[in-house]
């Protein structure tokens, strides 16, 4: 027998609708911020996510699907949606003449090669939002709240914005010379990959998997205390404004991204899951220096992306209830060939009309179709004999109070339509 590859996972039924249930509420959020949907490609030149996400992160070092396709180029499948946008919005030259801001979202399936447990796995789907085009930190407030009403209309209660600040460059070399000078003495109790980060990307320490629990991290110098007044500055007006808009957060000046495109603004929404402790559902943050390290101009960005894999978690082991719409409106039974024709009319009739019908397939009696009936559940059942059908009439039952009437194929639609 042949296995689904380890990491991934097949989705069908109530969980599918769980995954529609979500997308639709994060379509409506988007719209109302006025962002455009977007698609890119699965997978993008290798170079991209080197250049973009670091070649220092995990993410890229040990975790992405890279392989070279018959024209003999690197390609990889994507871990993560930013560089993708990034790399869409500099080929299309939309810097050119920014009268507005960019923003865009999308959904999509995202690679890593990561150890799969609960949460985690190795093909996982992301919604994402980019704000580019603004340094204002009204986007960054924006984006932050997209995250923030997302995850409250879902009904999920125990979420947290999790923020902390990377400063600008200015601020950041401070704190990497701070960094070294806090790591070297201590580089034997580091595990091999940190020692290598220590020379090339400090600030990747304190996003080690290895080294996380130990104390030595967690004593670490934070940035906070490194920060230029330009930067520090702005962090403020940002809790100014998170406070203003009623968005809760918590501070955590330990906060690193995984991702090496950050500057000022980061994020995370934690939530405290049953069963898991406190997870990642998503993250994001300012990105100012991507698109030019992309080869594109100096123009500043910021956005974000959640997992749907562990949002549905989250709200499973929340009980949160959905409201999922799996209902079946009308089921059509018949027998004899001409009901069977009529039943093939109504059924177009009815679902152009909107409701959600269903009928036999399988050539049942009309018992079993009582079986299916009890199984599906539908909020009517016309049941259509030749009789009724001579009289242009059909048998209405519903389903719940167990009456039947006849009524006339003509006043079906509207007598569905003022009681469904
Ligand atoms: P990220 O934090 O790497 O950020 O991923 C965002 C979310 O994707 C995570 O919080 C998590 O919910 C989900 N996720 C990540 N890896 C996995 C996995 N292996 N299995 C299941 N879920 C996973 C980014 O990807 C950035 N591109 C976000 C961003 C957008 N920053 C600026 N714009």
């Amino acid at each position: 027998m042949i296995t689904k590859p380890k990491g991934t996972m097949d989705v069908y039924g109530i969980d599918a609708k769980k995954r529609e249930y979500v997308n639709e509420i994060l379509r409506s959020v988007c719209n109302k911020y006025n962002y455009n949907y977007i698609e890119t490609p699965i997978f993008e030149a290798s170079e991209l996510y080197h250049r973009g996400v670091g070649e220092d992160t995990d993410i890229v070092n040990k975790e992405t699907y890279t392989f070279k396709d018959r024209g003999d180029r690197s390609l990889t499948l994507r871990p993560e949606g930013t560089a993708g946008v990034v790399r869409w919005f500099i080929e299309n030259k939309l810097y050119g003449n920014i009268t507005e801001p960019t923003k865009v979202f999308y959904n999509g399936k995202m690679y890593r090669y990561e150890r799969p447990q609960a949460g985690r796995y190795r093909e996982f789907t992301q919604f994402g939002v980019e704000f580019i085009g603004s340094d204002d930190i009204l986007a960054d407030i924006d984006v932050i709240s997209v995250a923030y009403n997302t995850y409250n209309l879902l009904g999920l209660k125990n979420v947290t914005i999790v923020l902390n600040t990377l400063g600008d460059q200015d601020s950041r070399d401070k704190y990497r010379d701070a960094l070294i000078k806090y790591f070297n003495p201590l580089i034997n109790s580091l595990c091999e990959d940190c020692q290598k980060r220590l020379k090339s990307n400090p600030l990747r320490i304190l996003d080690c998997k290895i080294d996380s629990d130990q104390d030595l991290l967690k004593k670490a110098p934070k940035i906070i205390d490194y920060l230029n007044k330009e930067s520090l500055t702005r962090y403020n007006n940002i809790k100014e404004y998170l406070e203003l808009m009623d968005i809760n957060y918590q501070e955590d000046f330990s906060l690193v991204r995984g991702l090496d495109y950050y500057d000022h603004t980061i994020f995370e929404i934690i939530a405290d899951v049953p069963g898991l402790g406190n997870i990642a559902l998503g993250g994001g943050g300012r990105y100012n220096g991507l698109i030019e390290k992309l080869g594109g101009p100096n123009i500043p960005a910021v956005g974000f992306a959640m997992g749907y894999d562990r949002t549905i978690l989250a709200m499973d082991n929340s009980n949160v209830n959905l409201k999922l719409r799996d209902d079946i409106d009308v089921y059509i039974m018949y027998v004899s060939k001409t009901e069977k024709e009529t039943a093939a009319y109504l059924l177009q009739d009815l679902r152009l009309n909107g409701f959600i019908t269903e009928t036999d397939y399988l050539n049942k009696s009309l018992k079993a179709q009582f079986k299916s009936i009890e199984r599906l559940n539908p909020k009517y059942l016309i049941i259509l004999n030749d009789q009724d059908l001579k009289e242009n009439k059909v048998t209405l039952k519903d389903n719940l109070t167990k009456e039947e009437q006849k009524i006339e194929i003509n006043n079906l639609i509207d007598y569905l339509d003022t009681n469904i």
